[in-house]
């Protein structure tokens, strides 16, 4: 049996070396030949999956990596792992999912199943996707082909985040191909959780994403009540978290990021509306995190008025470009915002972050492509007025940050444990 991946990025990488190292033949397929170059070689592009990962199923024969599409002639199942983004007028754009359902249909074979795992509103799989699929290939879908739905849940960063443990649910269009996509998974992953259709597995990764960004919300504004009034939010969740039942710890920060939380709720606003549905939830939630930048460079300016400074002319470092710790994804970070606030106010803005060291091009914040992260030294790091944290990787040095800097914008409780003189560290 053969398995195609298509879309080698944060979520099909992974997931096709799960199955390749359960022994399940995979290709892997993507348009970006430069990634498809690195995998042959052996190399991996993602910073938390060795190098070594991807060069054993190489070896092994059972991965390999193309992007001629005709290869998928040769698969009997394929997953699609493409990115689902939204559009400048935040609307869902499943131009990636249209795309590649119409590079595959050609060469779709009686009998095979196409699973797709592209975070997006219900309808996406059983009606969009169809409808390319069967134009494209002249099969009939649940009759000659088999099609599902299956979320990924993809913890990028996190080492205790296995594949092959994190259960997997899935829907299918019809039960017998709810069957075939659940004997699929069964090979590489240890728990699949079965729904009734392609709609229920979709919902059930937008209440995922909903339940996360609503939350995060909901302590980020907390964290500006609390404030006002004195309070450590910090304090409180970490007290709060003591609590042996029906609490689970949010934390506040300078804003959402990733590709998914900012985003995928905002699948279902879209698809509600159909239904004359409206997400009062989650338009709160956006509203609320997308206003965190400005508050956290409010407390910049606060802490630069301490030292009789203004943002405007004062050299400012952001530490942390990742959207999270520990990861070299800055898609949809809050530190590019925090950058252009600070910017458009007259700041020297630079930033620092080991795990991206040059600035790619982007489409919504090109013009920071091509810059280079500061270096992480002495005479560096003392040259500017004010340090915003705005991500805690634990590889930075938080204490040669304390003996460095002398005003501190701490947006993720990253100097909690380090001895700091009095009005050093302001909390945002
Ligand atoms: N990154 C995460 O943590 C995460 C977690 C859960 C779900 N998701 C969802 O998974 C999907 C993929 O996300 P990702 O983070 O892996 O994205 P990504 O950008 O890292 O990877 C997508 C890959 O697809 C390739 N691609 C684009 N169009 C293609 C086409 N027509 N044919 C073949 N390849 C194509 C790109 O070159 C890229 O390598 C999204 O829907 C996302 O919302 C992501």
């Amino acid at each position: 049996m053969k398995t195609a991946v298509v879309g080698l990025g944060y979520v099909g990488l992974p997931l096709s070396l799960q199955f390749a190292r359960s022994g399940v033949s995979v290709l892997g397929l993507d348009v970006d030949a430069a990634k498809v170059d690195a995998l042959r070689k052996g190399k991996s592009y993602i910073k938390h999956i060795p190098s070594e990962a991807v060069s054993e199923v190489v070896k092994a024969g059972t991965f390999s990596a193309t992007s001629d599409f005709s290869r998928i002639r040769e698969a009997d199942a394929l997953i699609i792992c493409v990115p689902t983004p939204l559009n400048k007028n935040r609307e869902p754009d499943i131009s990636f999912i249209i795309d590649t359902g119409k590079s595959i249909a050609p060469y779709l074979r009686p009998g095979s199943l196409v699973v797709l795992e592209s975070t997006t509103y219900p309808g996406t799989t059983d009606e969009d996707l169809r409808e390319v699929l069967e134009a494209g290939s002249g099969l009939k879908a649940g009759r000659d082909f088999h099609l599902a739905f299956s979320p990924e849940r993809e913890d990028p960063g996190n080492p205790d985040s296995k594949v092959a443990l994190i259960p997997k649910v899935v829907g299918g269009y019809t039960p017998a191909c709810l069957e075939k996509a659940v004997a699929l998974y069964s090979r590489a992953v240890k728990t699949v959780v079965p729904v009734s259709s392609c709609r229920a597995a979709e919902a059930t990764k937008l209440l995922e994403n909903t339940f996360r960004s609503v939350n995060i919300a909901l302590v980020n504004e907390l964290k500006t009540v609390y404030s006002a009034m004195g309070i450590d939010v910090w304090e409180v969740i970490d007290a709060a978290r003591t609590k042996p039942f029906g609490f689970m710890p949010f934390y506040p920060g300078p804003g959402l990021g990733g590709h998914c939380i900012p985003i995928d709720p905002f699948y279902l606003t879209w698809k509600a509306r159909e239904f004359g549905q409206h997400t009062r939830f989650i338009e709160l939630a956006g509203e609320i995190n997308t206003a965190m930048p400005a508050y956290v460079v409010h407390k910049v300016a606060d802490a630069l008025n301490d030292r009789q400074k203004a943002i405007k002319g004062s050299s400012v470092l952001v530490l942390g470009l990742a959207y999270k710790p520990n990861v070299d994804d800055e898609r949809e970070s809050p530190s590019y915002v925090l950058m252009e606030m600070l910017q458009e106010r007259g700041a020297k803005v630079a930033y620092y972050d080991p795990y991206v060291p040059v600035i790619k091009p982007t489409r919504e914040h090109a013009h920071w492509a091509g810059t280079r992260s500061v270096a992480w030294n002495k005479k560096t790091i003392t040259t500017f007025d004010a340090v915003l944290i705005a991500t805690n990787h634990a590889c930075v040095n938080y204490e040669q940050l304390a003996d460095w800097t002398e005003c501190i914008v701490d947006t993720r409780n990253a100097m909690a444990k380090v001895g700091t003189s009095p009005g050093q560290v302001w909390k945002a």
